[in-house]
């Protein structure tokens, strides 16, 4: 049996996806000999209530110099990362030369206002093309994986930390009671660290599985997050629900004690138990809605295969590895997907091998109906799409249910 990554109890996993690609490894034909494969299972662990992958490639296998994903690409969350910092800067930078960390940074889409604004700061970027990116807009990146003995060298040249912030990145690191060893040293007696993943709450409630791929070695809960930082003498002392990536949390964090814990941190535990966030069955229910998303969703595609209609992918998501590669969807059942990502265009999807071709291909001759695959950027896409929808054209969605819209 596997034991947890965090409170090294035994548990049993609740579902398997089978075998898996690297989400993000989109790729060459003439790659696909040597494709790297894994099986993605996920289990609960009933002690610290943790959701997490069974097993996980190793680290440089997805985060390197050619990563696939860029921070920036999505307007919507240029906004977000604006609006956080903006709460940062108003809320906990209150000391005379104030110091900002950031996990993950990627291309800068936040830490480029902390520079806008001539604070200092300082991204932990290890994928170096993207870190590369916020280098070149002058923003003060270090291309290293965080763990605590990054954080004791970080804390040698710059000093302690008024506030560590990490978006969609503390989920993706196994090595996590490192990761809250070095956060205890960075942060100062008042600082805070500010982090956001996408929900167990929510993936739990809109059944939406494809969250679940290599990169998300957990999946956290305000529950199981306390237990972690607990372990390092820190807690949450407040948590913001986020409408972005399909719904995610924002946790914070501060030394044991420093600071007051807020009636939403209280409210939201109150509500993770109303969910069942902690009990085993509630992840066996999971597996079965799991089970009959995908049913659903592949009867959809194969009925309109039949009728001779086009189908084509939007976005070629990370997340949709996983539906792709576990449904058995692949280019006869979706003729090619469409992405604005340089770096995915021209190649195949991870697993599933379904050609990924530039926006133009798209609106050049719009399908008769498009799998979503971006669903988390739904509003954005859909705002943009009039005239694919004024075409005659229908979006096939599978989240939070499987429908024609
Ligand atoms: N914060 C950005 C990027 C999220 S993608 C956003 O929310 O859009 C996750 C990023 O974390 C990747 O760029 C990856 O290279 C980086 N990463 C992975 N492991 C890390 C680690 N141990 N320390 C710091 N960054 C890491
Ligand atoms: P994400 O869901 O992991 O953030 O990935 C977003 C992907 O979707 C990225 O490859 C860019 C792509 N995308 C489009 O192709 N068109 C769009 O309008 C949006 C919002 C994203
Ligand atoms: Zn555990």
């Amino acid at each position: 049996m596997p034991q947890c990554l965090i409170c090294q109890t035994d548990y049993e996993p609740f579902i398997s996806f089978g075998k898996m690609p690297i989400a993000n490894g989109f790729l060459t034909e003439k790659e696909f000999e040597k494709e790297y494969f894994f099986e993605l299972k996920t289990g609960f662990c009933p002690k610290c209530k943790m959701v997490q992958l069974v097993e996980q490639p190793d680290r440089e296998m997805m985060f390197h110099e050619n990563y696939a994903f860029f921070s920036s690409t999505s307007a919507r969350q240029v906004i977000h990362f604006k609006e956080f910092a903006d709460l940062i800067a108003e809320n906990y930078l209150n000391s005379d030369d104030p110091f900002v960390v950031e996990l993950g940074s990627n291309d800068g889409i936040m830490l480029q206002h902390f520079k806008g604004a001539g604070l200092r700061h300082l991204g932990v970027e290890p994928s170096a093309n993207v870190a590369a990116v916020a280098i070149e807009k002058g923003i003060a990146t270090i291309s290293e994986f965080f763990d605590e003995e990054l954080a004791k060298k970080i804390i040698a040249e710059h000093g302690q930390a008024d506030a560590v912030l990490a978006a969609n990145v503390m989920c993706h690191i196994p090595y996590l009671h490192s990761v809250a060893a070095g956060i205890k040293l960075l942060l100062k007696p008042d600082g805070v660290l500010m982090f956001e993943d996408p929900y167990l709450g929510d993936i739990v409630e809109k059944t939406s599985y494809d969250q679940i791929y290599d990169e998300h070695a957990f999946y956290f809960s305000v529950a199981s997050v306390s237990y972690l930082f607990e372990e390092h003498g820190l807690e949450v002392v407040d948590v913001m629900p986020q409408n972005v990536h399909g719904g995610s949390m924002r946790y914070v964090i501060a030394h044991k004690g420093a600071k007051d814990i807020s009636a939403a941190a209280i409210a939201q535990r109150k509500k993770e138990e109303e969910l069942g966030l902690h009990l085993p069955e509630t992840f066996e229910r999971l597996r079965r809605n799991i089970e009959t998303s995908r049913d659903k969703l592949v009867e959809i595609l194969a009925g309109l295969k039949k009728e001779g209609k086009r189908v084509v992918g939007y976005a070629a998501t990370s997340k949709s590895t996983t539906v792709t590669n576990y449904c058995g969807i692949g280019p006869e059942l979706v003729e090619f997907i469409s992405d604005t990502t340089p770096i995915k265009q021209g190649k195949y999807s991870p697993g599933a091998h379904i050609p990924v071709k530039v926006y133009e291909e798209f609106c050049g001759n719009y399908p008769e109906y498009a799998l979503l695959f971006g669903w988390n950027h739904a509003a954005e896409i859909m705002a943009k799409e009039q005239k694919f929808m004024e075409s005659g054209g229908k979006w096939i969605i599978y989240v939070p249910e499987v429908k024609i819209c």
